[in-house]
């Protein structure tokens, strides 16, 4: 489905009924990528996953920020009348959920940290983005997902489920170039949320890949020391996309922590 929100179309799917869960993917993502927690998780929710600005549905327009994401997510959910909600973020989608947090913390009930990080960019960081632009303009998404997909999933991901290296690739590779542009700017160029940790108030859930390279488990160690009364979960045999490689686990793990708060 498509709302506009934020002077902007935006692409979004809504299951179920009740808590409402708010998917926000990586980079370069849709909301795709949420497929198997869209109705595996729908039973005691309302699951909503958006394409952010820039990706699937949703315009391709700037500007592109971590905070103009959250804004448009925001509207978004002003727009859909859903009242706080759990906001469940996966890599840069944890970029979002951090500053939806720091900028509408009345919207979040609660926050699901999924193979993310705190710290901004590095300097060697930001010339690799800022390398990662040009190529995009140049030569098009198809080099990007090469580039990427070695990192996007696991070592046993790529042994036992080829399909999905394929699946995850095809995604990426379908991404807007200048949606692409967007959002490597948005990152190299967004805030260390590092301080905004200790002022999470809500119940968190931090869950990480055991196999991920792009944000390895310490990055969510850190992120589970400095969110007080947070949950880590280790899903084994899972790299970057924890949630697509081990579906069920990830499943199990969320809803655990959803029913606690549906119960509360
Ligand atoms: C992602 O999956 O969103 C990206 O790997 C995050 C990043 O590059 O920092």
């Amino acid at each position: 489905m498509i709302l506009l929100a934020s002077s902007i179309a935006i692409g979004y799917d809504d299951a179920g009924v009740g808590l409402p869960v708010v998917f926000l993917h990586g980079f370069p993502h849709n909301r795709s990528l949420w497929a198997p927690q869209l109705h595996g998780l729908a039973a005691p929710c309302r699951t909503l996953a958006f394409d952010l600005r820039g990706f699937g549905e949703s315009s391709v327009l700037p500007p592109f920020s971590m905070d103009q994401y959250a804004d448009d997510i925001a509207s978004a959910l002003i727009a859909l009348d859903t009242g706080p909600a759990v906001i469940a973020g996966l890599s840069m989608g944890g970029y979002v959920a951090l500053a939806l947090w720091r900028r509408h913390p009345e919207l979040v009930r609660a926050l699901i940290l999924s193979n993310t990080r705190a710290g901004a960019d590095d300097a060697a960081g930001i010339a690799k983005r800022k390398a990662m632009i040009d190529l995009a303009r140049k030569e098009g998404a198809g080099p990007i997902a090469d580039q990427m997909i070695g990192g996007m999933v696991g070592k046993t991901t790529r042994d036992k489920h080829p399909d999905l290296v394929h699946t995850m690739h095809a995604m990426m590779e379908r991404s807007p170039v200048e949606g692409i542009a967007g959002a490597l700017q948005a990152m190299y160029e967004r805030p260390d949320s590092t301080p905004t940790l200790a002022t999470i108030t809500v119940p968190t859930l931090v869950i990480v890949g055991e196999e991920d390279a792009l944000t390895p488990p310490k990055e969510a160690r850190a992120l589970h020391a400095a969110i007080a009364g947070s949950r880590l979960e280790v899903i084994a045999g899972a790299g970057h996309v924890s949630n697509v490689e081990r579906p069920a686990a990830w499943n199990h793990v969320a809803s655990e922590f959803l029913t606690a708060l549906i119960s509360e």
